[in-house]
């Protein structure tokens, strides 16, 4: 089961799970991405492919997809918790409700949908959980204040869970991608950042090839590419103060960004 399966990251996901055979349960916005996708896959591979269009932003919505699950029998044994946006911008100026979306989505959606499988995921064992979070989890970016905290709770709790699961044969891991060419905000800031962007910047395939395999080896915390790997090493070493000094100073062309309106255009349809 995949949530967000239907166009960057998670539509990759879906691509790379249907050519290793397995069935599929995507979960994304009710709009026509959904059943492009869908209709790819079954071109392409020989698995099953069910989707449930559904604003995973309702408090009721992991229920949904799961009573969904139950009455098409579903039987869920590797769940990716993708969906998930952000936006950037001075946290003074945001919008609380997009605020709150984001935080629905990207926290609640994801404790709600691995809370209503975890007892399906423990009968169908070895089963596996990946959270998708950020690079940023752990170089918290001022400028995206409210998407970086969500990111950093998502890496908490998957390493928390994954302890409390271990002997259930259920693995818990948690993707920490730097920037992937997905959506037009991703392209706005690789924009911003010209070249020293690109050092960092890879492209959906390339996350979802790496991240599953590494998920099915049981690793714990992935982090795809060399340089985003060398910068997430390179900041726990680094005094704290010193660190957001300079990740403010980087990031301060977030500063004057309006993403709000285009994230408005995307979960406002
Ligand atoms: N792109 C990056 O640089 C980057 C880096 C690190 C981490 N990430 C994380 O990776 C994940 C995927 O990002 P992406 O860039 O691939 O995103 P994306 O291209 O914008 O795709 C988002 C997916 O989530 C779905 N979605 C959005 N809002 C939803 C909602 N309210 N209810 C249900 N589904 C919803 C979309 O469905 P529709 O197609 O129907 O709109 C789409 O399938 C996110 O968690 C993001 O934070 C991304």
């Amino acid at each position: 089961m995949i949530t967000g399966a239907s166009q960057g990251i998670g539509m990759a996901f879906a691509l790379e799970c249907a050519q290793r055979g397995m069935n599929l349960f995507l979960v994304a916005l009710p709009d026509p991405h959904l059943p492009e996708v869908e209709s790819i896959i079954k071109r392409k591979f020989k698995v099953d492919v069910i989707t449930f269009g559904i604003d995973l932003t309702h408090p009721d919505a992991a229920r949904k997809v799961y009573e969904y699950a139950l009455d098409n029998y579903i039987q869920v044994n590797f769940l990716i918790n993708n969906a998930g946006f952000g936006t950037s911008g001075l946290f003074e100026t945001s919008k609380l409700d997009v605020n709150s979306r984001m935080i629905m989505l990207n926290v609640m959606a994801m404790v709600g949908l691995t809370r209503f499988f975890i007892p399906d995921l423990k009968k169908n064992r070895p089963s596996y959980i990946l959270n998708v979070s950020s690079m940023e989890a752990t170089l918290p970016l001022p400028y995206k204040t409210v998407y970086t905290g969500t990111k950093s709770f998502i890496y908490s709790f998957s390493l928390a869970l994954r302890e409390e699961v271990r002997n259930d044969g259920i693995r818990v891991s948690v993707v920490c991608p730097g920037s992937v060419m997905t959506n037009e905000e991703g392209f706005k800031r690789i924009q911003a950042h010209g070249a020293r962007a690109k050092l960092l910047v890879k492209m959906p395939d390339y996350i979802a090839e790496r991240t599953i395999s590494a998920v099915l080896k049981g690793k714990v915390e992935i982090i795809p590419g060399f340089i985003p790997r060398a910068l997430v090493k390179l900041g726990k070493g680094f005094p704290t103060l010193l660190k957001m000094r300079i990740l403010e100073k980087i990031f301060r062309v977030y500063r004057d960004h309006k993403t709000e309106e285009i994230v408005e255009e995307i979960v406002s349809p």
